[in-house]
């Protein structure tokens, strides 16, 4: 598998250029701010109606924390998006093996779907608190330990500044 890590919207260009985004989407799947906002938006009403769908039939409790559902993807580039939800940061509570599951079960439903190549934001990095360093290196991880047929997985830090530290945590943790 290849990993690369880009800077930008992940509904931006990289779109055209994966199978399936990955939603930062909260249990609700009705939407939110954030990438959640973003992939609405720019997907359009397809997406929603679809989330709406699952939560009347497949899940009427809401989208447990670190469990994966694919939709379409709308008016996006991609064809699928794949909402995935992170767990909240809590110093006091270790989460990071719901954190790890986000990866692991969108690479699941990606492998279900038969997406090869998979754009992620850092999940659980934004409104959910979780600290950017830690938060790559969760992906990381998962990815890695990931029994996958996915070929490609992208990371899109949303600014330069992230990353920056991102290829910082990349270069600290090489494979193998
Ligand atoms: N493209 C790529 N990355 C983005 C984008 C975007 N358009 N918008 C934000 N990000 C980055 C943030 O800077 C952060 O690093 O994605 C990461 C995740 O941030 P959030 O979207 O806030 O997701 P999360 O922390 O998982 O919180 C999820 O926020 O929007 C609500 O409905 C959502 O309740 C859920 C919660």
């Amino acid at each position: 598998m290849q990993l690369q890590l880009v800077t930008g919207d992940i509904t931006g260009m990289i779109c055209e250029s994966v199978d399936a985004i990955v939603n930062a989407a909260n249990s609700t799947l009705l939407g939110g701010a954030g990438v959640d906002g973003a992939i609405h938006r720019a997907g359009g009403g397809a997406i929603l109606r679809e989330c709406r769908e699952l939560r009347r039939t497949t899940y009427p409790d809401g989208l447990p924390a670190g469990d994966a559902v694919a939709t379409t993807a709308g008016r996006l580039g991609c064809r699928w998006v794949i909402h995935t939800v992170g767990p909240v940061h809590d110093p006091a509570i270790d989460r990071s093996a719901t954190l790890r599951s986000c990866y692991l079960r969108s690479l699941a439903v990606a492998d279900r779907v038969g997406a090869g190549a998979v754009a992620f934001p850092l999940i659980s990095a934004g409104a959910y608190g979780w600290p950017k360093d830690d938060a790559v290196l969760q992906a990381l991880t998962a990815v890695r330990a990931a029994d996958t047929a996915v070929e490609r997985v992208v990371l899109v830090l949303y600014d330069q500044a992230t990353f920056t530290l991102a290829q910082e945590v990349l270069a600290a943790h090489p494979v193998g």
